[in-house]
Parts: C-alpha cells; structure tokens; sequence
C-alpha cells in the first residue's frame, strides 16, 4: 500500500478484502500467519474443531482474502447472548490496512444477527496493538485474570455492550461500511 493511499484510507477502508467462511482446506495458510503472530499458537486441529463446531452454529469463523491469498482470520464462539472473540489475525506484512478491522467488524455483525447483546475476548497484557483495535470497536478492559497465559502474563478482559442498539450500529457501519450488516 502506497504511503499516498494509506493517509487517504478511512478506518477499515476495504481495499480488496474477500469475507468468506474459514474452511478445513484453508488450515495451512492460517498456520502460517497463526505460527508468527503468537507466543503460543493454536494447532491445526484446534482449527479443524472450530470449522466443526461453526457447522454446527456454535462458532462463526472467518477468512479475509486479498487477491485470492490468505491474508487473516477470526473467529467468535456464542454464549447465552454474549459473543466471545476467539481468535483475530492478520499476515505480518499486511497489518495496518484494515484487515482485522474488517473481520472484527463482520463478527460483530454476526453477533448481532444472533441477537447477541455484547462481545467479549481476552488480550494480552503486552498486546498494545490489538487493545488499541479493540477500543476503536469500544471494546473496555474491566478486569484482569492474572497469569492467564502461559502461567506467566496477565490477560486484559474487554467488553463491549450493547452491540445491538443503534448507536453501536452506526459506529460499525462508520468503522467498516464494507462489512455486511
Ligand atoms: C492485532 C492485529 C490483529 C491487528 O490487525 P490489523 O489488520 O493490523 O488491524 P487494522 O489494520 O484493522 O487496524 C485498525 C486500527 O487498530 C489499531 N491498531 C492495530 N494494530 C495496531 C498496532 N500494532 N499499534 C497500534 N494501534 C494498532 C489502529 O488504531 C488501527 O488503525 P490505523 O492503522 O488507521 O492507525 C494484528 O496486529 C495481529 O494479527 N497481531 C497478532 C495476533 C494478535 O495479537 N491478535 C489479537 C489477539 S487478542
């Protein structure tokens, strides 16, 4: 992305984004992204049990393409009313144009078709980047589970409420107007 069409790009300005339901046959390319993007990454077969479960109704994961190649993934699982974000990630090379922008904003949307009334995830405490993103969503920390990953760093609770009234669908429709609400 040109540096002339980075300064002219609104937040979550789609520039090519391809949505589609994550499927078993994208596992490999995901791994790829999933393998330098965390500490502890999940495994193949944890992926393979999600896409399972989303066939059942129980999770909604995504993929977001660009020119055909894998270039993110999310997913959200769904508890009486509340929509947990599981997973978020976008190709090294990639970030900061809008791809996870895109895919949280297709999750809430989700969320809100499945009369969800709030969003919830945990981050880690030294994650500044994906907390910022979050907070754009209006996403607020509201407490801390100590240790939580790997028994050494705190994770930071976030929730975002009210999702389905209409002020919080204005400002999705402002973060991301390309999603499909
Ligand atoms: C966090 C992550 C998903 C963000 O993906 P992304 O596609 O780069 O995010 P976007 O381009 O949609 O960013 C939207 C906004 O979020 C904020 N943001 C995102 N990454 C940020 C960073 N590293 N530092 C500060 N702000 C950031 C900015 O406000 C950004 O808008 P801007 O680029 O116009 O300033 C990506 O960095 C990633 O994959 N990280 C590794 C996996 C991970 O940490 N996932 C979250 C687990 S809780």
């Amino acid at each position: 992305m040109s540096v002339l069409s980075r300064l002219l790009r609104r937040p979550g300005e789609d520039a090519g984004i391809v949505i589609e339901p994550m499927r078993r046959r994208d596992v490999p390319a995901i791994m790829e992204i999933e393998q330098v993007s965390y500490p502890k990454p999940w495994t193949p077969n944890v992926f393979q049990s999600e896409i399972e479960l989303s066939r059942r109704g129980e999770r909604h994961y995504l993929v977001a393409r660009r020119d055909t190649r894998l270039v993110g993934y999310a997913g959200a699982m769904f508890v009486v009313g509340d929509a947990h974000v599981t997973n978020i990630a976008a190709a090294p090379h990639q970030r900061r144009t809008g791809v996870a922008t895109r895919l949280l904003a297709e999750l809430a949307w989700e969320a809100i078709r499945r009369d969800c009334q709030a969003l919830t995830l945990e981050v880690r405490a030294s994650n500044t980047g994906a907390q910022a993103l979050y907070r754009e969503f209006g996403f607020a920390p509201v407490g801390i589970r100590q240790k939580y990953y790997e028994n050494v760093e705190d994770a930071i609770v976030m929730w975002c409420h009210d999702i389905a009234e209409a002020p919080y669908r204005a400002r999705l429709a402002e973060l991301c107007p390309e999603a499909a609400r």
